[in-house]
């Protein structure tokens, strides 16, 4: 899939930069060229010659490096590229991004491309969370940017949270899924998938029997038809697809949060199975038998709606807004009435009655609902659900 693309991989300087040397060997095993260039940051973690070895290709380091110009322009280099790739990019050259500025070799290249970009973040888990780097991303997503990870774990820096750069296998998919041709090319989509986890005290919490395979798989063929997906999800049980940006909540309210992070999108689609209710006096402590043979009260709070939510915004409403009705009877009518009730575009509805064995199970049996009217699909795979509203949704944006 990637031979003969090629693509700019721009190295700034942090930890994680050793991790581009394997990128750039398994970019070249499967058939693209990779032209590095790096900050003057990156030098310190790896050496120019490693990279230009790997690459078998020259490594850019300089604005104004005369002979550079010469052989060919930065205007050029930056746009004789199928991709452009910043890994790792640290918070200051987002920053930099966002800002448009143009002050080294490594940002004039991405002013003056007009080549899609994707970004590896990596950096302190207290700089990725900070107001700064969220409103730059946010800038960043705005202006098409695509960006991979970061993931959560141990950082180089002793903490731990996210900020870790995405991994190689999962830079390699992204770099597909974006140099991937299909209808979908270039558009950016929410999915919500999985189940929530609503906490009771520290150890225990609310759930329901969402696999989260149906969303999943949506988030698959709508990567498999080029689309930039953002996959929010829950704790599900199934594996989150390749190729997507999978950021992992719990909470519906952790949930909404994420998905108002991901927006502006073109659409999306909120196949979660959200939790109405959380726990509104959950305990911070574990909640101990107190001996008196007496249970405790829980009360509940209802969570916020994330799909009325986004249908109902007047400003950055992504153009088509997918709901899924899970019913048990009257589907086609609750589902209708759900529609209306939510604002949203499309009604994926299903009967998730026991007997249906639908939650959790491998098929799916559902009625698309839009403005025009109510389709029932035959019973079908999740899959190929997934692939049929895929295409309907790539139809619809058309
Ligand atoms: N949904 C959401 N946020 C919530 C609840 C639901 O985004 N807090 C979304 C689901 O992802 C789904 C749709 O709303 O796309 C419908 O979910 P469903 O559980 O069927 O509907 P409810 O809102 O629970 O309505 P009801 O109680 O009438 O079944």
């Amino acid at each position: 899939m990637l031979s003969g693309k090629r693509i700019l991989l721009i190295v700034s300087g942090g930890i994680a930069a050793y991790k581009v040397l394997d990128l750039i060997r398994r970019l070249r095993e499967r058939g693209a060229a990779v032209t590095p260039v790096m900050t003057r940051a990156a030098a310190e973690f790896v050496t120019p010659l490693s990279l230009s070895a790997l690459a078998g290709e020259k490594v850019f380091r300089d604005l104004f490096d005369l002979t550079d110009e010469a052989e060919m322009g930065h205007i050029q280099l930056s746009r004789s590229a199928d991709l452009v790739v910043v890994a790792p990019a640290t918070a200051d050259l987002m920053a930099r991004m966002a800002g448009g500025h143009a002050d080294d070799l490594a940002s004039t290249l991405l002013l003056a491309t007009d080549t899609p970009v994707l970004v590896a973040p990596a950096m302190n888990v207290r700089m990725w969370q900070h107001p700064a780097t969220r409103r730059n991303l946010a800038t960043l997503r705005g202006d098409g940017v695509r960006v991979v990870g970061p993931n959560e774990g141990d950082m180089a820096c002793g903490e731990f949270g996210p900020g870790r750069m995405a991994e190689v296998p999962e830079i390699l998919a992204a770099i597909e899924a974006a140099l991937a041709d299909g209808p979908l090319k270039g558009r950016r989509i929410v999915v919500t998938s999985g189940p929530t986890h609503e906490p009771i005290d520290p150890v225990r919490y609310i759930a329901n029997r969402s696999s989260g395979a149906q969303g999943t798989a949506i988030a698959r063929a709508l990567a498999g038809l080029g689309a930039e997906v953002v996959f929010v999800t829950g704790p599900a049980t199934v594996a989150p697809p390749a190729g997507v940006q999978v950021v992992r909540v719990e909470t519906a309210r952790e949930m909404l949060e994420a998905v108002q992070a991901a927006l502006p999108a073109e659409a999306a689609v909120f196949a979660a199975a959200v939790a109405d209710w959380r726990v509104a006096n959950a305990a911070g402590q574990k909640m101990k038998k107190d001996g008196s043979g007496r249970a405790p009260a829980l009360e509940f709070a209802e969570n916020p709606d994330i799909l009325a939510t986004v249908a109902g915004l007047s400003k950055g409403r992504p153009r088509l807004v997918v709901g899924f009705a899970a019913e048990t009877h009257d589907v086609e009518a609750h589902a209708r009435a759900k529609r209306g009730r939510k604002g949203c575009d499309w009604i994926v509805a299903n009967d998730v009655s026991p007997a249906t064995g639908i939650m959790g199970g491998a098929e799916n049996e559902v009625t698309l609902i839009t403005a025009e009217g109510a389709e029932t699909w035959p019973r079908l795979t999740k899959h190929e659900v997934a692939q049929r509203l895929a295409q309907r949704i790539a139809e619809a944006l058309a």
